[in-house]
């Protein structure tokens, strides 16, 4: 492929994805590049437009749906050194896109900078999680960020404020910008308070959640002062099977694969969810994950 010269040595053909998602399901990608740089990323993205070749970022893959029949452009995966590390300094925390986001809020809660602590278990890459404002009852990212830096698609590099990056509910306005890395604000405090705190969240989490499956988390965002998970629940779906899918019987808002299963299996259980909750209930879910 021509207009991906000078870029073979971080550019991959025909990648399967299943094993790079939570879910480990669905087909391959066309292409996936590990850029070694902003400024790399930046010169793919821009050769991409050119080409209206559709790109996607790739992080831990935790809210991701990639359908069986694959993605037909460019993934790109931010695993880099320069792009997965973070840095703390003094209340300020820089990180990159690709850190790993459980990572980074142990290390803070380590080191006694309050703010992150209550997304405790909650998987993916710092970057997904700016993306999609990740958060639950103990808080949302966005609490904590001051700035959002991007590569657009044209290339261009741009560092948001955060008023400007469009935070809501599992939501920003970031459209096809790429996030690149983010600087957080923390509160100092006590190390052992702010530990325990990070403890706390997540043993919530694991005994609420099916963490031990293969899952991608949510499905559905909650209807306005409504939790989806109890609805489906109350719809009497845990449990429900569509091929080797079915509704987790722990949290009903979890689609929990087993052996077998396929992507296809998941997106008519995911049909069949919507349509018996809007029968008895009158609610469209909306939905959370992210399908390729
Ligand atoms: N509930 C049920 N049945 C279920 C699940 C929940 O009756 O199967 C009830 C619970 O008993 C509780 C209420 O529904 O009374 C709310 O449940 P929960 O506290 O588990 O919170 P949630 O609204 O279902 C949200 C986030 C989760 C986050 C948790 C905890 C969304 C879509 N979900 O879930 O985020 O972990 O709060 O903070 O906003 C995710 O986004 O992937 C995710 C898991």
């Amino acid at each position: 492929m021509n207009w991906l010269r000078g870029y073979d040595d971080i550019v991959e053909r025909d990648v399967p994805l299943a094993d790079l998602t939570w879910f480990r399901l669905g087909g391959t990608a066309r292409l996936v590049a590990q850029p070694n740089s902003v400024d790399q990323l930046a010169g793919l993205m821009e050769r991409a437009l050119e080409r209206d070749v559709p790109v996607k970022v790739l992080g831990r893959g935790a809210n991701v749906l990639v359908r069986d029949s694959g993605f037909d452009g460019l993934v790109i995966r931010l695993n880099d050194d320069s792009l997965t590390r973070f840095e703390i300094d003094g209340e300020r925390v820089i990180a990159g896109a690709g850190a790993d986001l459980m990572k980074l809020v142990q290390a803070c809660s380590r080191a006694g900078l309050a703010g992150l602590e209550g997304l405790a278990g909650i998987p993916g890459t710092v970057g997904g999680a700016i993306r999609m404002n990740a958060g639950g009852r103990f808080g949302e990212i966005s609490d904590c960020v001051e700035t959002v830096d991007v590569v657009q698609p044209d290339g261009s590099g741009r560092t948001i404020q955060k008023d400007q990056v469009g935070f809501g509910y599992r939501r920003t306005a970031l459209g096809d910008a790429i996030v690149t890395g983010t600087t957080f604000r923390l509160n100092r405090d006590e190390p052992v308070r702010v530990y325990r705190q990070f403890k706390e969240c997540w043993q919530i989490k694991k005994e609420a959640q099916p963490l031990a499956d293969h899952s991608a988390g949510c499905v559905f965002t909650n209807p306005p002062g409504e939790s989806a998970g109890r609805l489906i629940d109350r719809a009497g779906l845990k449990g429900r099977a569509s091929g080797g899918a079915r509704v987790s019987q722990r949290h009903a808002n979890f689609i929990v694969a087993d052996r077998g299963a396929t992507a296809t299996d998941v997106l008519r259980l995911i049909d069949q969810i919507r349509q018996t909750v809007s029968e008895q209930f009158g609610t469209e879910l909306q939905l959370e994950l992210d399908i390729w």
